[in-house]
């Protein structure tokens, strides 16, 4: 290159010369024009019903109401705090230049981590090319989805569940909603699920489940596996293409008393080649503001919703998957930790789960199941007549009792049922709600 194109030309602008200020906040297009250019998955595309909510809590609040928000699937970190390990292995991993990208399928040695914890905590060996790390665990469902199903194939799971509808519009998949109620404990029984599997790519299952703090009985869970099996093998037969299962297990360390978590691979094994298994460090260790997630799945599918999700750009933050890693190997402070947390969530279910209960007995129309897992607790209010949206809407207004529908959940039968989320509330607050709801509600 000649030294003179170097050189800077005498007109070339100065930084001075950049108009400054210039307020572009009208002149972004019009809202109508724009959202008929878009593309159609963007303008069918439809957000969270739970942010929609919060935005009114927000405004009531602003308006000075008093609030009890039992909306937030999240963790009000002054009352459920990380380990504070985790939060040190975060700053030293920081401090020690983790700032660079880490490897799109995960840093190593959390890949090896998860291998050994899921050995110790879970009884289960995967080789360490079965996981994959990313953004906590959105981008691992995403990927699932995106991984397995083409354009038209059926996803079925059962509602409420936690935003299947979503992904499965996001993945141009059919889904089939399976209504599935309190008799059940809310998770689908294999008789119910049997008719829909041959016509089935894809099958989600959540346990403990969000909304509804239940955790899925072993028989049930293993007759789904078997089923699942079975329905592989005819299809090895007639050379068809397999029918998967994603166990998506993110609250698995979050079960209360003597209820137990298992997996459907160590029910049956002979479902492990069909079954992605989801999991986060995000509700397990309180920290889904810290974005590591991972998944174990049959190496073959681990490779290719590695490249998906490479292009994505899913990955976890490097520091926070150093210092995940170095959590997940230290069994004495997941106690300690496990034992500070479930303490304080089951603590705050029963204050819940009770007040409903006397609620009940003195003749109010409502009712709450006995929490099981997660952060959850089921609560009814069956007012005749009513649509549970309007009922949500005039309990938040009346007595700033502030729940999530199960219909932001894919429900669509009116059945009356409500998700309350403990993980940002007080006891106090808790508390506090009860004369509030007697003072509204009818009784019979
Ligand atoms: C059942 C279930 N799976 C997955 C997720 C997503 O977890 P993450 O925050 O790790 O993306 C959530 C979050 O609420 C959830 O409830």
């Amino acid at each position: 290159m000649p030294a003179s194109s170097l050189t800077p030309t005498t007109n070339a602008p100065t930084p001075a010369a950049i108009p400054s200020g210039l307020d572009l906040t009208n002149r972004l297009g019009e809202g109508e024009r724009t959202d008929a250019s878009l593309s159609e998955l963007a303008r069918g595309a439809v957000g969270s019903e739970i942010l929609k909510i919060a935005a009114e809590i927000r405004a009531l609040r602003a308006a000075g109401a008093s609030v009890c928000n039992l909306t937030v699937g999240d963790f009000e970190p002054a009352l459920f705090p990380i380990p504070p390990s985790l939060l040190e292995g975060v700053r030293k991993a920081l401090a020690d230049g983790h700032t660079n990208y880490p490897p799109s399928d995960g840093v190593l040695a959390l890949r090896e981590a998860v291998v050994r914890y899921y050995q110790r905590e879970l009884g289960l060996r995967y080789p360490v090319d079965s996981v994959l790390i990313a953004g906590g665990a959105r981008p691992l469902l995403y990927g699932a989805y995106r991984t397995l199903l083409d354009p038209g194939d059926v996803a079925l799971y059962p509602v409420p569940s936690w935003n299947n509808n979503h992904y499965a519009y996001l993945a141009a998949a059919r889904g089939v909603p399976l209504p599935v109620h309190a008799d059940s404990n809310f998770f689908p029984t294999v008789e119910q699920l049997r008719p829909h599997l041959g016509g089935a790519r894809l099958l989600l299952l959540n346990s403990p489940l969000n909304p509804t703090g239940t955790v899925i009985d072993p028989a049930a869970l293993a007759a789904i596996a078997r089923a699942v099996v079975e329905e592989n093998a005819r299809r090895a037969a007639a050379g068809r293409k397999s029918l998967w299962l994603v166990y998506d297990q993110v609250y698995w360390q979050l079960t209360h008393g003597s209820v137990r978590h298992t997996t459907p691979v160590a029910l049956v094994p002979e479902v492990a080649p069909y079954t992605v298994m989801l999991d986060a460090a995000s509700k397990s260790f309180a920290a889904t503001g810290l974005r590591v997630g991972w998944a174990v799945m049959p190496p073959a599918v681990r490779r290719k919703m590695a490249d998906i999700l490479g292009h994505v750009g899913a990955w976890a933050p490097k520091a926070e998957q150093v210092a995940v890693a170095a959590l997940l190997d230290d069994p004495v402070t997941i106690r300690a930790h496990h034992e500070r947390m479930i303490g304080g969530v089951r603590e705050r279910l029963a204050v819940l789960a009770e007040g409903f209960a006397a609620m009940r007995r003195d003749g109010y129309p409502v009712d709450a199941l006995a929490p099981q897992g997660a952060i959850y607790l089921s609560a009814r209010v069956s007012l005749p007549g009513r649509k549970n949206e309007d009922v949500r809407k005039w309990l938040l207004q009346q007595a700033g009792f502030a729940a999530v529908p199960f219909q932001a959940f894919g429900l669509y039968e009116e059945t009356g049922w409500f998700r309350l989320s403990v993980g940002a509330v007080s006891l106090d607050d808790l508390r506090a709600i009860f004369p509030r709801l007697r003072a509204v509600l009818p009784r019979a």
